[in-house]
């Protein structure tokens, strides 16, 4: 296998996560990356201009226009957005027809190792585990082909500025606890996962054919609030929910199909408990990749700087209007990344 897979077909590279991606390819001129933007046909998405950039123009589903673009390339990182998570099985199809060794699944959520996810929302994780299946049975046929996934939890910086309404409202200064608060979680930023990515681009050998896990923070609710108070300057208003209220009303709402019952199971997922019992460590700091990686594991204080400053261009942006308008369905996202 080479050393470092530096030949890489990117999906999604104008998205949420792919646009981190791409910065953390291109970040270090001596790692000399070379990328390929596949993007839609119909996409109307941006992509830097760049010596170490190329743009594919590709329909997701068009098996010889891939296995085309494919050729040549060490590896494919799928970032895409949710819907196009089922066009997974005919790029590995391409991938292993054009001889491409790795294929970095869209997984980028809970881990399926670590992490027991709510039964309710079992069939959000189920199309990834299908992408899995396909995958595994590619590699075992083709052994000159292998998958990474990569399992971050929940993104902070991305729940932090984009959804109050799992609990800690930035702009409002609010929370509601989840129980007391204190339920430990562990959480990756959008830069960190950008790094993690190149980590595995840098080292096949050691993430052929796993799930690898990364944790850029780990942090309850009060910690979180507490570091927002003292660096706003000001207290949050903090109200509370019980878990088993959540949980309750989330089942009851989610089975008539209502948005509001989609939020308390996730909420639950990522703050709360269920029979006692938390699901939001994504791996222990000891076990975790982040040193093979790359990835730094800091403070609360550090994330919670981080998340400010960006509000605080945002604002300057959005001319204080807040920033929060014109976003995709993100609870949605959130409820199918997480769940
Ligand atoms: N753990 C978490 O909390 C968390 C949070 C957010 C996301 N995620 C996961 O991260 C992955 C990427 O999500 P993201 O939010 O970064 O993606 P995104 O920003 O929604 O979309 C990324 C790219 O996907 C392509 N795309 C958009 N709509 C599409 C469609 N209908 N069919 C095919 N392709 C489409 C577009 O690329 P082109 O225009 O170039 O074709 C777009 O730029 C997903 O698996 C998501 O579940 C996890």
């Amino acid at each position: 296998m080479v050393e470092v897979l530096s030949k890489v077909v990117l999906v999604g590279a104008s998205g949420t996560i792919g646009t981190h991606v791409l910065n953390a390819l291109l970040a270090d001129p001596a790692d000399d990356f070379r990328v390929t933007v596949l993007t839609r046909p119909e996409s109307t998405s941006t992509f830097p201009s760049h010596s170490s950039i190329a743009v594919a123009r590709v329909a997701h589903d068009d098996l010889a226009a891939l296995t085309n673009t494919l050729h040549g390339h060490d590896a494919i990182v799928h970032v895409g957005g949710i819907p196009s998570i089922a066009s997974q099985p005919v790029m590995i199809q391409a991938a292993v027809a054009a001889g491409v060794s790795r294929f970095i699944l869209n997984e980028f959520a809970s881990s399926p190792i670590t992490q027991t996810g709510l039964a309710e929302t079992a069939r959000f994780r189920k199309p990834r585990l299908d992408v899995l299946a396909v995958a595994k049975a590619a590699a075992a046929e083709c052994p000159t082909f292998s998958w990474t996934g990569l399992a971050v939890g929940n993104i902070i910086d991305l729940s932090l500025l984009k959804f109050p309404q799992f609990g800690i409202d930035v702009r409002e200064r609010t929370v509601t606890f989840t129980d007391e608060g204190t339920e430990r979680v562990t959480a990756a930023t959008l830069p960190d996962i950008g790094v993690a990515v190149r980590g595995i681009l840098r080292a096949p050998a050691q993430t052929r054919n796993r799930y690898c896990h990364v944790r850029s923070v780990e942090m309850d609710q009060v910690g979180i609030v507490r570091a927002l108070e003292e660096q706003q300057g000001c207290r949050y208003v903090v109200s509370m929910e019980r878990s088993e209220v959540l949980y309750e009303r989330g089942r009851a709402g989610f089975a008539r199909g209502e948005r509001s019952g989609f939020r308390d199971l996730v909420v639950v997922q990522l703050f709360g408990r269920v029979d006692g019992k938390g699901s939001s460590v994504v791996v222990g700091r000891e076990e975790s990749d982040n040193e093979l990686l790359g990835v730094r594991e800091k403070e609360v204080g550090e994330i919670v700087r981080g998340v400010l400053d960006t509000l605080a261009l945002e604002e300057e942006k959005d001319g204080n209007a807040g920033g929060r308008g014109g976003e995709k369905d993100v609870l949605e996202q959130a409820t199918r990344s997480t769940g």
